[in-house]
């Protein structure tokens, strides 16, 4: 890995061993775009790069030069107004009403490793030599505003993460109305456009188009990343697929509002923006003050789009991740959300829990309802302290009860929220988002704090950090159910309104960090009504997410099958929940259920009372199967095989570092009759090892299941006397090879 800088010709070449990435100070001072894609040769000079012919009928131009014009220059951090005519990475309202910038190149500067954004969430390194960051240093003469610009190269892999850094210091305040976190200008637009969007419950479904002139952009403006749309997008070549060809990822290290877009301008070149969404932002700085920009992480990947979610998976599970749990395989957990509801004793709950440690489960998980006046979902939510009526003992008594089981003991909060009818809300009616004059939205009965205020924020975690100080509780569930509208602090003055989004999730992020901090050992698994706040930002508190509300088999294979596109298996949170299905009224096969699951943390979510004898054998078998193997489906090498978006085959497997193991699980969701001979092509084992299924015992060469492929008809012929158990629909398979050394 290398950062070099050529005086002469003022040009930067970051390099590692997969990735260039190229960039020159342009006429104007400003920072051009020249490379960025597989790594090439170093040379001193890649000022051919920069393409500049007059067009002088279409373009407004510099003076004394026919052939610049900013609109035909690919540039780092780019800013409209001044012959560039794209969205800008940046704007500054400045005090006479102009929102020009003139972001000229000053200096530079070259250090080891990576450095923390204050208050903010980022891939880290552990050693210096992990990673190079460059910070160039630009200056607004006219009002003083310096852009700092950090890059950092890692070491391997495709990774550049950016960000940027807006300092004031002018002597008047401007307010950043757009602050991008990056801005990647790519010479052509033969690309494919992939994003990851929904709904509540359906979190997270791969979307496909191409680029074509004009803008295409997912965005939230809901205060959280959202379920409709993830900070997330893919660029890919039409012709590369999840094996091979040339993709690139964008993604933001950020929870709440966010831009994700692609410009195609009149000259085919495409334009990335990524970063919080510029809709409503208006932040405001005072000489001396600063605004730091979320992280923005750029994978480059010439293996396709596993190589690229592969390269992710391992940066956001090691440098991403935090805390004790980061490398630890996860406890299979039993959560009684789905099983009770509201509508639970202790000593039910104890009954679960009971059933539940008898079948090999580690982790009970109390959801929704043990505090307050909290019986339902109108009330109660602000009040964390246990209400005595349900848990006699309070949670000290009901932690200690599962402990002497064997068990370990979690909790659900909602931190961030409030019902009216709650002490907190009676106490401090001013404490809610809210904009005066005007009505104020619920969702699911519920207002969201201003935790854009510090005492705010304090009394929370006051609270939070009592019941953790008292109770042993190994887990908590942090959910998050609404978004945020009429978003108006009462703490602040009028010109800064515009940073309430923001200021909220630094003041989630404050939590999350205190409380991870006092509380180490404590593993944190975040929700938003499912997976409305899974992004990289809560990552990096909290190692695990509860990836949608919808637990049926069949939906979670898109829902999971999409998250992994950016987010590792040890963040994936997936559970067996009852059939028929809560969500979808659907039923399917237990070991279906369960094949799906364990592709991510695993855990049940229902009453393991109320199963079979028969099936409560299953999940024993099932829990045995994922000790074992854990290890290696959370931190394996993943490949997405047979995608749920194209078929009704899904395939999917993880490989160990050392390719000794592997595990394939295979579903079909509608059965059929009479049907082909089918075969699954392998990836990432190792073509000279021979492999044992576990369960057949056939012996076959990496190379034989990665040409030839891994045979999974059924022979099923439609006829009764062909069909057994496990056949029919949403039936799956897992496959487990292990090396054989005596071959
Ligand atoms: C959200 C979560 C669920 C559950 C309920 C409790 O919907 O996503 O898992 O915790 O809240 O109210």
């Amino acid at each position: 890995m290398s950062i070099q800088f050529n005086e002469q010709t003022r040009t930067f070449h970051l390099f590692n061993d997969s990735i260039s990435y190229i960039m020159t100070v342009l006429p104007n001072h400003h920072m051009g775009q020249l490379y960025f894609g597989r790594r090439i040769h170093h040379r001193d000079d890649f000022s051919y790069l920069l393409e500049m012919s007059p067009r002088p009928m279409t373009s407004c131009l510099f003076e004394g030069d026919r052939s610049f014009s900013l609109e035909h220059t690919k540039q780092e951090y780019g800013v409209y107004g001044t012959t560039d005519y794209r969205r800008p990475a940046v704007e500054v309202l400045q005090k006479n009403g102009s929102r020009l910038s003139d972001f000229c190149y000053q200096s530079h500067t070259v250090t080891a490793g990576k450095p923390r954004l204050e208050g903010l969430p980022a891939t880290y390194t552990e050693e210096d030599h992990e990673a190079e960051t460059l910070t160039l240093r630009l200056e607004d003469p006219v009002t003083g505003v310096v852009l700092k610009l950090l890059y950092t190269i890692f070491e391997k892999g495709g990774i550049l993460a950016r960000s940027a850094r807006l300092e004031n210091q002018g002597r008047e305040a401007v307010h950043l109305t757009t602050a991008m976190s990056l801005c990647l200008d790519l010479p052509d637009c033969d690309y494919e456009w992939l994003q990851f969007s929904g709904a509540w419950a359906r979190e997270r479904h791969l979307k496909v188009r191409r680029l074509e002139q004009g803008i295409q952009a997912v965005e939230s403006l809901r205060g959280n990343s959202s379920h409709q749309h993830n900070p997330f997008i893919v660029l890919k070549r039409p012709c590369a697929d999840e094996f091979q060809g040339e993709v690139m990822g964008f993604s933001l290290v950020y929870s709440g509002n966010f831009l994700a877009q692609a410009e195609v301008d009149t000259h085919d070149t495409t334009r990335v923006l990524l970063g919080i969404s510029p809709m409503g932002f208006d932040w405001k700085l005072e000489p001396g003050e600063s605004f730091q920009t979320p992280e923005a992480v750029t994978v480059y990947s010439d293996k396709g789009l596993n190589g690229m979610s592969q390269t992710f998976h391992r940066l956001y599970r090691k440098r991403l991740a935090r805390g004790c749990w980061r490398d630890r395989p996860r406890p299979i957990l039993i959560n009684n959300w789905e099983a009770t509801y509201f509508d639970f004793t202790e000593d039910r709950l104890v009954e679960i829990a009971a059933k539940a440690k008898e079948s090999g489960v580690e982790l009970f998980v109390l959801d929704d309802g043990w505090f307050g006046k909290r019986s339902s979902d109108h009330a109660g939510l602000g009040d964390w302290v246990a209400n005595p009526r349900r848990l006699a003992g309070g949670i000290t008594g009901l932690a200690r009860r599962i402990e002497d089981m064997g068990m370990k003991f979690g909790l659900w909060f909602e931190p961030e929220m409030v019902n009216k009818d709650s002490d907190l809300y009676r106490a401090h009616p001013d404490w809610i988002l809210e904009t005066p004059g005007r009505s104020a939205s619920h969702g699911r009965n519920q207002y969201v704090l201003d935790f854009s205020r510090k005492e705010v924020v304090d009394c929370i975690y006051g609270m939070m950090a009592k019941i953790l100080e008292e109770a042993k509780v190994s887990y908590i569930k942090w959910d998050m159910n609404r978004s945020i509208t009429e978003c108006y602090s009462r703490a602040l003055p009028a010109d800064r309104q515009g940073e309430v989004f923001h200021r909220y999730i630094l003041g989630v992020y404050d939590l999350y960090e205190r409380l991870t901090s006092r509380f180490p050992q404590v593993l944190f698994e975040s929700c938003a009504s499912g997976g409305g706040r899974f992004d990289p930002g809560i990552l990096y508190y909290a190692p695990q997410g509860w990836a949608s509300d919808d637990s049926d088999a069949v939906e979670r294979l898109k829902i999971q099958y999409g998250t992994s596109y950016c987010y590792p298996l040890s963040s994936i949170g997936s559970h067996v929940s009852v059939a028929p299905n809560h969500q979808v009224f659907r039923s399917t096969p237990l070991k279906t259920r369960a094949n799906v699951a364990c592709f991510g943390t695993f855990g049940y979510e229902l009453d393991l009372n109320r199963l079979s004898p028969k099936e409560q054998d299953m999940v024993r078998e099932q829990i045995a199967f994922m000790k074992e193997y854990r290890e290696l489906l959370q931190f394996g090498t993943f490949y997405r095989l047979a995608s749920p978006f194209e078929g009704n085959i899904t395939c999917w497997m993880v490989v160990s570092e050392d390719q000794t193991q592997a595990v394939v699980g295979w579903y079909r969701v509608l059965s059929g009759v009479n049907m082909p001979y089918t075969r699954v092509r392998l990836q990432g084992l190792n073509p000279d090892f021979c492999y044992r299924n576990q369960e057949t015992g056939a012996l076959h060469y990496g190379d034989e299941l990665m040409n030839l492929g891994l045979i999974t008809s059924d022979g099923q012929s439609g006829q009764m006397d062909g069909a057994g158990e496990g056949y029919g629909d949403f039936m799956s398979r897992l496959y487990v090879l292990k090396r054989d050394t005596s071959r």
